[in-house]
């Protein structure tokens, strides 16, 4: 007898081989009797669950986050109180490519937070951009689309991106970034996380604040031009994961400086643009981010699988002293994250100990599919309904939340009417240096080969419009790498 311990079949049997299968005979055929060769093949084959439909592959890690700063006057987020200290998982992830797609992409990426709070979890499900895409949820099916695979050749489509593109002037100031030196970080450790969307907080008198969530990175931002990541992709297609997960197996532990910029509640009226349009920021002039503390990741997960890909990040996930707002974007996701999660995992995901709280859970869901916690979770067999006469949980009226107030009629509203998609890229654009500009130009060009000429022309027109500099600096780096491209590879597009 070795002092490992026995092998067993999942029902807990001990396996007396796990080398040979039952044959009639020694060279075969196998029995149907052998229930546990069916056992590991039928495992095997249920060893993958569907993808994320987006940010599909992903790297993460735990760490914490400590509150340096006061902001105890505009929300009651026990996480957020001076001195407090939250565990949390951060899950980094590109946008468009496959769980098997190479890290060195061009591409946004994903910068997912869940704060195991003493109030339950909060998802801060955000980006390495502090805009995005589209401002209508209705678009964001289409414009995913244009992000994978073309139906018919199974390809990547740069004419579908940019038609796209140039058909929604809304996407100016995310495309402006995402082609800029920022849209391509080396490793997660070098860029910034955002909260992107406007969210509330509500404090104990039951006033409301708008607020804007940044993570800025103690790194620096370090990022591949187009040709260093074609180097890098050549060698590993895993940079991100080598870099995240050897770096804090070393002890290189990242850091991110957390800040808020705070919008109080009636300033939505007065602002020029709309605070809850996912397509602006807050400039900082106005509204100042306020430093609140240090974001550290200090622990590799030991099962990817289990950790990460069974992850489920949800902007419904939120706590008493924080809020949504009325972008409508944040709307759709607060029902979409869910839903998926239901699908991808299970109508129990929450109960995989990735996800689950680290607090008590108490309530009247039962039954279903994967259902591992006992039933119900009351604490009560009789208390299975509510309301009941046999102790079961009950509401807590003093977290509820303040009333939003909202007016006008329910409409379907143009929102490219008055609504100025070139004055913050422009804000960008000029920010820029002549390297960083030339940058920009050239990867355009790059991302544009073999889109048809009234498509890019109708782009490089949106550009003209941020600044004529940018629209003319695109043309002039489009007809550059005509020149340089072989006759015939020009002729095949
Ligand atoms: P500020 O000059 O006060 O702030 C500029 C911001 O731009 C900083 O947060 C800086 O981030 C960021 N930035 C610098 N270079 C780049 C780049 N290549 N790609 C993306 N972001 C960059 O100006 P405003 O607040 O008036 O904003 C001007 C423009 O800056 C906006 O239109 C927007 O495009 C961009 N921006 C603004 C943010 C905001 O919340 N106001 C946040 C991020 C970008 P860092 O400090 O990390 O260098
Ligand atoms: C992932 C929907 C906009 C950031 C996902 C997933 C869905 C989804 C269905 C997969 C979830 C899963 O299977 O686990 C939507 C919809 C949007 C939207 C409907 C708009 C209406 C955004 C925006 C951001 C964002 C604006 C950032 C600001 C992310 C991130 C992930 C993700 C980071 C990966 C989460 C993880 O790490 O597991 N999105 N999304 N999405 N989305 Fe969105």
């Amino acid at each position: 007898m070795s002092d490992r311990p026995t092998l067993t079949t999942s029902a807990g049997a001990p396996v007396s081989d796990n080398q040979n299968s039952i044959t009639a005979g020694p060279r075969g055929p196998v029995l149907m009797q052998d229930y546990q060769l069916i056992e590991k093949l039928a495992h095997q084959n249920r060893e993958r669950i569907p993808e994320r439909a987006v940010h599909a592959k992903g790297w993460g890690a735990y760490g914490t986050m400590k509150i340096t700063g006061d902001i105890s006057k505009y929300t009651r987020a026990k996480a957020l109180q001076p001195g407090a200290e939250t565990p949390l998982l951060l899950r980094f992830s590109t946008v468009a490519g496959e769980m098997g797609a190479a890290d060195a992409e061009r591409d946004v990426r994903g910068f997912s937070l869940k704060f195991y709070t003493e109030e339950g979890n909060w998802d801060l499900v955000g980006n390495n951009t502090p805009v995005f895409f589209v401002r209508d949820p209705l678009k964001f099916p289409d414009f995913i689309h244009t992000q994978k695979r073309h139906p018919r050749t199974n390809l990547r489509s740069a004419t579908a991106m940019w038609d796209f593109w140039s058909l929604s002037p809304e996407s100016l100031h995310q495309v402006t970034i995402l082609m800029s030196d920022r849209g391509l970080p080396i490793a997660p450790m070098f860029m910034n996380g955002y909260g992107s969307h406007t969210y509330s907080f509500w404090n104990n008198n039951g006033e409301r604040f708008w607020v804007k969530f940044h993570f800025k990175t103690q790194q620096g931002h370090k990022f591949h031009s187009n040709e260093e990541a074609e180097q890098v992709i050549a060698k590993t297609r895993e940079s991100y994961q080598e870099a995240l997960f050897g770096g804090i197996e070393r002890g290189e532990y990242p850091r991110w400086t957390v800040q808020v910029q705070i919008m109080p509640e009636a300033d939505a009226e007065k602002t020029s643009y709309n605070p809850f349009d996912l397509t602006k920021v807050w400039p900082h002039a106005e509204y100042p981010p306020i430093e609140i503390g240090v974001l550290e990741l200090n622990r590799n997960p030991d099962n990817y699988f289990a950790e990460i890909e069974q992850a489920a990040f949800s902007p419904s996930n939120i706590v008493p002293g924080i809020g949504h707002s009325p972008d409508k974007m944040l709307q759709a996701r607060v029902f979409s994250y869910a839903d998926a999660h239901r699908y991808r995992l299970g109508t129990h995901y929450e109960s995989i100990p990735v996800n689950a709280p680290r607090r008590p859970v108490h309530h009247y869901h039962r039954d279903g599919q994967m259902n591992v916690f006992g039933g119900i979770k009351t604490g009560n067999p009789d208390a299975y309904y509510e309301p009941n006469s046999f102790g079961g949980p009950a509401e807590d009226k003093s977290v509820q939340e303040p009333p939003l107030k909202i007016s006008g009629d329910a409409d379907r509203y143009n929102h490219r009417e008055g609504n100025d998609d070139f004055g913050q890229p422009r804000a960008l654009f000029n920010l820029f240096d002549d390297g960083q500009k030339k940058r920009l130009f050239s990867n355009i060009a790059a991302a544009m080969g073999g889109v048809p000429d009234e498509i890019i022309e109708r782009q490089c027109k949106l550009f003209d419009q941020v600044h004529p500099e940018y629209g003319a600096g695109v043309r002039a780096a489009i007809a550059a790498g005509k020149q340089e491209r072989p006759a015939a590879i020009s002729a095949a597009e």
